[in-house]
C-alpha cells in the first residue's frame, strides 16, 4: 500500500482494520489508479503492472483456452530496442518467456551481432499474447482483440526503433497486407517511432539464404540507432 493511500485510510479512520489480501494486486502503486480495479481502467491508461494484470486474465479471444499461460514479454521497460514477434510457441507457452526455443537462440544471436543483449537496453514481445494451437499464424481477429495491449507496452516502454520480426508482426504493426519482401528495406512509422521489418528468426533458420538480408536489416537499424542517439 503506498503512502497516500495509507494516508486516506488513516483519515478516514479506517486503519488497520482494512487490509489488502495478499493475493489482490495493488494496483496503485505506479500510477495514481484512485480506487478503481484493472478492469475498469482503459487499457490505454494502464501502467504496467495493471497491463500485466490484465493479460494474464484475458479470455477475450479463444487461444487462452489452448494455450498454457499468457507471454507478456521479456526485458528492460525503459529499452530504447523493441523487438516484436507473432506469437508464442510450444516452448515459451511453456516457460512463459517470449523467443526461448530455436528462433529464440537465433534471435539473441541476432542481437549479439548487433552488440545488444535480451534484457538490456532490449524488450522482446508478441503481437498476440497466447500461443496459437500449432503454432499457426494468429487470426486476424486474434491480433485485433491482442492489440490494445501491444499498444500500451509500446506507449509505456517509449522504445528509439521497432523491429518487426517477419510478416504477422510487420503486416499487424504497419496495418498493411504486403509481402515482407515489399515491406524490408524500408524504414516504416509506428505512431512516430520508426520501425524496421526483417525477416522471422524461425524463418531464417528454414531459409539460410535470406540470413545475408536479415543481415543488411539489422546494419540499417543498428546504423538508424546510431543516428537517435
Ligand atoms: N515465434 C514468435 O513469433 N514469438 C515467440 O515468442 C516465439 C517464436
Amino acid at each position: 500500500m503506498n503512502e497516500r493511500r495509507k494516508l486516506i485510510l488513516k483519515t478516514l479512520g479506517l486503519t488497520p482494520v482494512w487490509r489488502l489480501r495478499p493475493s489482490a494486486p495493488d494496483v496503485h502503486d505506479e500510477a495514481d489508479a484512485g480506487e478503481s480495479s484493472p478492469a475498469e481502467i482503459p487499457v490505454s491508461q494502464m501502467n504496467w503492472e495493471q497491463l500485466a494484470q490484465t493479460v494474464a486474465h484475458c479470455t477475450a479471444c479463444p487461444l487462452r483456452k489452448t494455450c498454457t499461460q499468457t507471454v507478456f514479454g521479456v526485458g528492460d521497460k525503459n529499452a530504447d530496442w523493441l523487438y516484436i514477434g507473432e506469437g508464442p510457441g510450444a516452448r515459451e507457452d511453456e516457460l512463459g518467456e517470449p523467443f526461448v526455443g530455436q528462433a529464440g537462440k537465433l534471435l539473441d544471436n541476432m542481437l549479439a551481432a548487433l552488440h545488444l543483449k535480451r534484457g538490456e537496453n532490449v524488450y522482446i514481445t508478441n503481437i498476440v499474447k497466447c500461443r496459437p494451437p500449432g503454432n499457426r499464424n494468429p487470426s486476424e481477429s486474434e491480433a485485433r482483440q491482442c492489440a490494445p495491449y501491444l499498444a500500451r507496452q509500446i506507449e509505456l516502454i517509449q522504445p528509439k526503433l521497432i523491429i518487426a520480426l517477419g510478416k504477422v508482426a510487420a503486416q499487424n504493426l504497419l496495418n498493411s497486407d504486403d509481402s515482407i519482401a515489399n515491406l524490408r528495406g524500408r524504414i516504416h512509422d509506428y505512431c512516430g517511432i520508426p520501425l524496421i521489418v526483417t525477416y522471422h528468426p524461425a524463418y531464417l533458420l528454414r531459409a539460410l539464404p535470406e540470413k545475408a538480408k536479415a543481415w543488411r536489416d539489422l546494419c540499417r537499424a543498428r546504423e538508424l540507432m546510431d543516428s537517435l542517439s
